[in-house]
């Protein structure tokens, strides 16, 4: 197990599309290794969530998890979620704002417009097919990180910046 470097904004790395995992390769020991070091690395770093981009690997896996979180005090807690080559597909047209940070971009805090509900599909880390609805927060989370595969933050999804604070001001 490793804590890897966590790529800030302006790493060309974070505005790739992630290639997807070949689902036969899901159990190869690179990518059980890589995922192990993701979920090392986002606890070190008290993330909600990890994309392979944000550790310079430009793949389709995603990692998350919330349980006592001390940059996400109030938030319902998710247990600890590994989802490969994951597609997301809004069951609503509803949209709800609220606070989000992310390890690559340090220090900042925006409110973010997402789906209040999703439909997940994707791999687990076993290889084994997922396919089952996030809401409210979760869904925030599994936005938030999926983003990352397509080269997105969550400051491009702002509708404003005159939320952006540092979170020391926030
Ligand atoms: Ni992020």
């Amino acid at each position: 197990m490793a804590i890897l470097k966590v790529a800030r904004l302006g790493h060309p790395v974070l505005r790739k599309i992630a290639e997807p995992v070949p689902p036969e390769g899901i159990g190869a020991p690179v990518i059980q290794q890589l995922i192990d070091d993701m979920i090392e690395t986002m606890v070190e770093y008290d993330g909600a969530g990890l994309a392979a981009p944000q550790v310079h690997v430009p793949q389709q896996i995603v990692v998350f998890e919330v349980e006592g979180n001390p940059r996400y005090p109030d938030a319902e807690s998710i247990p600890l979620t590994v989802l490969i080559n994951p597609k997301i597909t809004p069951t609503t047209q509803r949209l709800e704002e609220d606070w989000e940070g992310c390890l690559s971009v340090p220090d900042l805090r925006g409110q973010v417009p997402r789906y209040t509900q999703v439909r997940v599909e994707a791999y687990d880390r076993h290889g084994k097919k997922l396919n089952y609805i996030a809401k409210d927060f979760q869904a925030r989370v599994v936005q938030h990180e999926c983003d990352h595969l397509i080269g997105k933050v969550f400051v491009d999804r702002m509708k404003s910046m005159d939320s952006l604070a540092f979170t020391r001001e926030f």
